[in-house]
């Protein structure tokens, strides 16, 4: 099992250490390709890509501000951090436990954010997903256009078929976020997240396949 250079899970404060994957032969049979090289995902006006080394210094400017850290696990402190996170992210891939797309808009290569998504059991059938985006970029639908990329991604790519996703209850944008995708609120996690030297609750929010499957989310109506 590969050792985790820190806590660096950009918008994950649900992170855990990397899950051992114990019993690789009985993992169900998923697309593989994705371990590889994460395909492009590409929406209206946003395109997912896979990190690269050049994307530390756009996602140290835009990710350690005061309003975007506020209620994450602590971004790298450097350009040099985010560097050897980037590298973490594709030996993660690599090894099929954890996926991370740089966000950027068409036409615009710059990263100006992340989605994450790791494997909670082995094989990935139930997995955590997190995100963060450079404040500039707030409100503008990017989000809901890339979550709907990475959600889509994890379900018929992966194969997940439980997503899941906490945030700090005080964290009024990301628990919004969640709730307009059609994310359903499962409960309370009391004192689970030391941000600051306080421990915070978090909500936890799920999405299954079938819910996905059936267009019932996505704000209560269709996907698209
Ligand atoms: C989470 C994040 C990616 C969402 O992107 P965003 O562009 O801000 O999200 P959106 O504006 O599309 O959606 C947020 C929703 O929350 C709502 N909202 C904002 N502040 C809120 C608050 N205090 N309470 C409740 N809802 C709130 C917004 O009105 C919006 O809903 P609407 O579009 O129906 O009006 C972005 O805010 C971010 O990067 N935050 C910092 C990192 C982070 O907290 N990540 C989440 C970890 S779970």
């Amino acid at each position: 099992m590969e050792k985790m250079p820190y806590r660096h899970e950009l918008g994950l404060e649900m992170i855990r250490p990397p899950i051992e994957r114990r019993v690789a032969e009985a993992q169900p049979v998923v697309s593989s390709d994705w371990r590889q090289a994460l395909p492009v995902l590409t929406g209206e006006q946003v395109r997912l890509r896979e990190l690269r080394t050049s994307d530390a210094a756009s996602l140290f400017a835009l990710l350690t501000t005061q309003e975007v850290a506020r209620f994450i696990s602590p971004p790298p402190s450097t350009v040099e951090g985010f560097e050897k996170f980037i590298a973490w992210t594709h030996r993660q891939r690599t090894a099929g436990t954890y996926a991370c797309f740089a966000v950027t808009l068409e036409g615009f290569d710059t990263a100006i954010g992340i989605f994450q998504i790791r494997e909670t059991e082995p094989g990935f059938g139930t997995a955590e997903w997190g995100f963060a985006i450079g404040s500039p970029y707030w409100g503008t639908g990017i989000f809901k256009e890339g979550a709907q990329l990475v959600i889509t991604f994890a379900f018929e790519t992966i194969g997940v078929h439980r997503l899941e996703a906490r945030a700090a209850v005080k964290n009024g944008r990301g628990n919004g976020a969640l709730k307009k995708l059609g994310a359903v609120q499962e409960g309370i996690l009391r004192k689970s997240f030391l941000r600051n030297g306080e421990y915070l609750d978090q909500v936890l929010w799920s999405i299954l396949d079938e819910d996905w499957q059936a267009k019932v989310i996505w704000g209560g109506g269709k996907i698209h």
